[in-house]
């Protein structure tokens, strides 16, 4: 059995006061029931301190969006990982889209950020997904399998299905146009049997414009563990709404 894990990213989005009161808010929500889910937030970098404050005993897990590759040294506005170790962080994103598109990010460099990562005992969360063109080229399974391999070569097999693996089609992400359960679980089915046996376990998580109106549905497919939410995660009722359809 998987423990489904729902992830709030909040992206560069709030203000010092507002991450507190929405962490606060999520964590008085999170620790009221008997939980089998794992639920974490990734804030901003400058607001995991008093993000990881609200959270304490909370059950909470606190992530970051981001990582640089290197340990340490002359890499101006970098984070390094064992920074965001120090400051209570369990996961942290890597390769998101908006860092392959926005930033540049090469699928090597993903994986040398996922290897760093783990090496600092963060738990990576690998994001995935092909663009508009790529899916309607017919290139979808091709770009998600150049981007997992990338971190197979890094990382070894082993490394990667001990992490976790966001699918987010970037066509879906901040569009309100979600992939369809179905379209979601052919990836994540491609996804499982490309990394092969050993991914029985790895958790999967869908991100692109998950909702209160469209998580359920997405959670009830096979393969889907969890989801990575970006917009929805800003307001503490909608977040909590999908933890607990995850957990349903
Ligand atoms: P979204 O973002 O839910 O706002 O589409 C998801 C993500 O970027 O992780």
């Amino acid at each position: 059995m998987r423990r489904p894990l729902v992830v709030g990213n909040w992206k560069m989005n709030g203000s010092r006061l507002g991450s507190v009161e929405l962490s606060g808010s999520i964590a008085k929500n999170f620790s009221a029931g008997d939980r089998c889910i794992d639920c974490a937030v990734c804030p901003p970098d400058v607001f995991l301190a008093d993000v990881a404050a609200t959270l304490a005993n909370s059950g909470v897990g606190l992530g970051a969006q981001n990582v640089s590759q290197y340990e340490e040294g002359a890499y101006t506005g970098d984070v390094s990982a064992s920074m965001l170790a120090e400051f209570g962080c369990t996961y942290v994103l890597v390769g998101h889209s908006e860092r392959r598109t926005c930033f540049g990010e090469s699928s090597q460099q993903a994986a040398a950020k996922f290897v760093a990562a783990q090496g600092k005992g963060l738990i990576p969360i690998l994001c995935v997904g092909e663009t508009l063109a790529e899916r309607q080229a017919g290139r979808a399974f091709e770009v998600v399998a150049e981007q997992l391999d990338a971190v197979v070569e890094a990382a070894g097999l082993s490394a990667l299905v001990e992490a976790v693996v966001a699918y987010e089609p970037v066509w879906a992400i901040g569009t309100g146009e979600v992939a369809s359960p179905v379209q979601a679980q052919e990836v994540m089915t491609f996804i499982r049997a490309r990394l092969g046996e050993k991914a029985g376990a790895m958790r999967l998580l869908y991100g692109g414009s998950v909702s209160v109106e469209n998580a359920a549905q997405l959670f009830e497919q096979r393969d889907i563990d969890g989801a990575l939410v970006g917009g929805a995660s800003l307001h503490p009722e909608q977040f909590m709404t999908i933890c607990q359809m995850a957990e349903a």
